[in-house]
């Protein structure tokens, strides 16, 4: 038949403590996992929190950890599940709780903010920029990102080591270092601003052990390890480890 009646158990709570509650609840043919919070706040529990907006997998809010990995719920397909298990849903564990299936995020925000800005280059007007068609496609992958912080829940450096939250600013904003640091018109260097250096010194590159659990929870399929983190850590190296490299890197950007 089309529809069943599943086992959920859903983490409810606050700051102060919670649990796991058990629900039985039908379920029809096509639906996502958000779906089935939504019918269990329509008719056993309509105080359950939950974050979400589009249902479309564009906005990001409602990232929740399904047995256990970090994922959207309004993408997450029931029908990936057996019917007879039991689907776990937890809040994101990296992150304080504020209710139920919400997060406080906002380390997030905080860590954004530490980015330093595009710098525009000081001797161009607008309409005088010019980059090559590769330096303008490689960013857009990076472009895509939805901050759903999955994989800022997910990588191992903070999820379960709040003290390393201060030093570390977690993949996806290092991923943005290593997008302002890869665009040829950024003249943040002529500033004083060495964003190599900074990634290290400031965002904790250093903390990135390359185990691409970020890439593999990414809802927007972004190769985050691969195309970001390993290219900056590569030029990072070169300037701090080689100095002919770095004056090579100096001379050619003049
Ligand atoms: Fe989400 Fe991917 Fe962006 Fe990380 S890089 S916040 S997993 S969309
Ligand atoms: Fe963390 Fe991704 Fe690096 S999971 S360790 S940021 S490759
Ligand atoms: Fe927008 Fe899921 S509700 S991504």
């Amino acid at each position: 038949s089309t529809s069943y009646t599943a086992h959920f158990r859903v983490w409810r709570g606050d700051i102060d403590g919670g649990g796991l509650t058990d629900f039985e609840v039908e379920v029809h043919e096509g639906e996502v996992v958000l779906d089935i919070v939504h019918r269990l706040q329509a008719t056993q529990a309509p105080d359950l929190a939950v974050r979400w907006n589009c249902k479309a997998g564009k906005c990001g809010s409602c990232s929740a950890e399904i047995n256990g990995r970090p994922r959207l719920l309004c993408m997450t397909r029931m029908s990936v599940f057996e019917r007879t298990e039991t689907v776990t849903i937890t809040p994101l564990r990296a992150f304080p709780i504020v209710r139920d299936l919400v997060t406080d995020v906002s380390y997030n925000y905080a860590k954004a903010r530490e980015v330093p800005a595009f710098v525009p280059p000081q001797d161009l007007g607008p309409g005088e920029y010019r980059m090559q068609q590769e330096d303008v496609e490689r960013p857009q992958e990076f472009r895509k990102c939805i901050e759903c912080f999955l994989c800022q829940d997910t990588c191992h450096v903070v999820r379960d080591h709040e003290e390393n939250k201060q030093a570390f600013a977690g993949p996806r904003f290092l991923m943005r270092v290593a997008e302002l640091d890869m665009h040829p018109l950024d003249a943040a260097e002529e500033t004083g601003l060495d964003r190599k250096t900074t990634a290290q010194d400031e965002h904790g590159l250093g903390y990135c052990n390359i185990t691409k659990c970020c890439t593999d929870v990414c809802p927007e399929h972004i190769k985050i390890t691969d195309n970001a983190l390993i290219p900056l850590k590569e030029r990072a190296a070169d300037r701090k480890y080689d100095p002919i490299v770095w004056l090579g890197n100096k001379i050619r950007r003049r």
